[in-house]
């Protein structure tokens, strides 16, 4: 009889602790994700979202703990230049250039890529396909956004790394990203999400960040404490 051994997560944190300016943002993070795997990231402003999002990017280091892709250490520089390749990450930085075209603004991604072929399709999957040859400074916000996610598409990277994805989206526009995040996970993508705004992903993990700085005292506090 043979025993299988089950299979190493694709993403795992170990104890995870995040500094970031000699503060200590992160502190003794636990998680793990298979393919499929999905987490959604909520806290207060400055609870460390963004942090825990630039960390699995390798912005910023674990100060403590490691973070395991495939069962090694992504801070292991040899390991790091195959991880970076697995990521997709999505964030207030758009890096659209608006003398670009919109389609052009997506090509481009995807031509550095070595792919082809998905970028006209990922821009009418996201309601833009009319507008592929404007320049990108006629776009709204939330067409913005919608190019963003497009980009996602057609980069088709496995682990995506979405901070605030749904910020300036109209709700048929939520709606697309909720599709696109679990059609990414039906193929085995992976799919992180840092949000202030309701998001609709069958099972995913919830985590909650504490906030990062205690309640200011009230008066009642004040009055309550002996010490004081
Ligand atoms: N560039 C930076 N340099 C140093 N410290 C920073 C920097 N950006 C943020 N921080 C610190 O890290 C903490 C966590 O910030 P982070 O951006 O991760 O929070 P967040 O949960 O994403 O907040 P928000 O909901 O506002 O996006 C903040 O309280 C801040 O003190
Ligand atoms: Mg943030």
């Amino acid at each position: 009889m043979s025993i299988r051994k089950p299979p190493l997560p694709r993403l795992l944190l170990k104890n995870v602790s995040c500094m970031r300016n000699a503060q200590q943002i992160l502190r003794h993070v636990n998680v793990t994700l298979h393919d499929g795997g999905s987490l959604v990231l909520t806290g207060t402003n400055g609870s460390g979202k963004t942090t825990f999002l630039r960390m699995l990017a390798g912005f910023n280091r674990p100060s403590a703990g490691e973070i395991l892709w495939n069962g090694h250490d992504i801070t292991k520089s040899g390991i790091f230049h195959q991880y970076k390749l697995q990521l997709n990450w999505l964030s207030f930085k758009e890096a659209i250039k608006n003398n670009m075209s919109v389609l052009d603004n997506v090509q481009w991604f995807e031509v550095l890529e070595g792919k082809q072929g998905k970028s006209m399709p990922a821009l009418e999957l996201m309601g833009l396909g009319k507008l592929a040859k404007e320049k990108a400074k006629m776009l709204s916000m939330g067409q913005r956004k919608r190019l963003q996610l497009a980009r996602l598409l057609a980069i088709d990277r496995p682990i995506w790394l979405l901070d605030e994805p749904s910020v300036a989206l109209d709700d048929d526009g939520v709606k697309l990203l909720e599709y696109i995040i679990a059609e990414h996970r039906k193929k085995g993508g992976i799919v992180i999400v840092a949000t202030h705004l309701p998001i609709e992903i069958e099972d995913a993990a919830y985590m909650r960040l504490p906030p990062r700085f205690p309640r200011r005292m009230t008066l009642v506090d004040m009055l309550d404490r002996r010490d004081f």
